[in-house]
């Protein structure tokens, strides 16, 4: 099948077997290789992707049904600085690690 959607909003146009997992056209055809194929299926949700805004298992979805999609991976997150930024804001604040902080206090 032709499949025609948006990617990280930029419109993709490959061929494709309909029934290939998203996952496996992210990462092998777009080379997107953030999502991740983590377990056999449906376990671990390392594929996740946003398709429509709806976060989904990109290895249980098949081409076919993201015909016209807005497909979201987590490089097109980094693109887009203020959908990023809440995530941002949890992540630890660089540093030293726990160990050497204590050995300073120490000394
Ligand atoms: S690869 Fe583990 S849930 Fe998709």
């Amino acid at each position: 099948m032709k499949l025609s959607c948006r990617v990280n909003a930029k419109t993709e146009v490959l061929e494709v077997d309909a029934l290939t997992p998203l996952i496996e056209v992210l990462r092998e055809r777009l080379a997107l290789i953030g999502a991740h194929q983590g377990c056999t299926g449906d376990n671990c949700g390392a594929c996740t992707v946003l398709v429509n805004d709806v976060p989904v298992y990109a290895c249980q979805v098949p081409a076919c049904q993201v015909q016209g999609a807005d497909v979201r991976t987590v490089e097109g997150l980094t693109s887009d600085p203020e959908r990023l930024a809440p995530c941002r804001k949890r992540l630890p604040r660089p540093g030293p690690p726990p160990a050497a902080s204590a050995r300073q206090e120490c000394s």
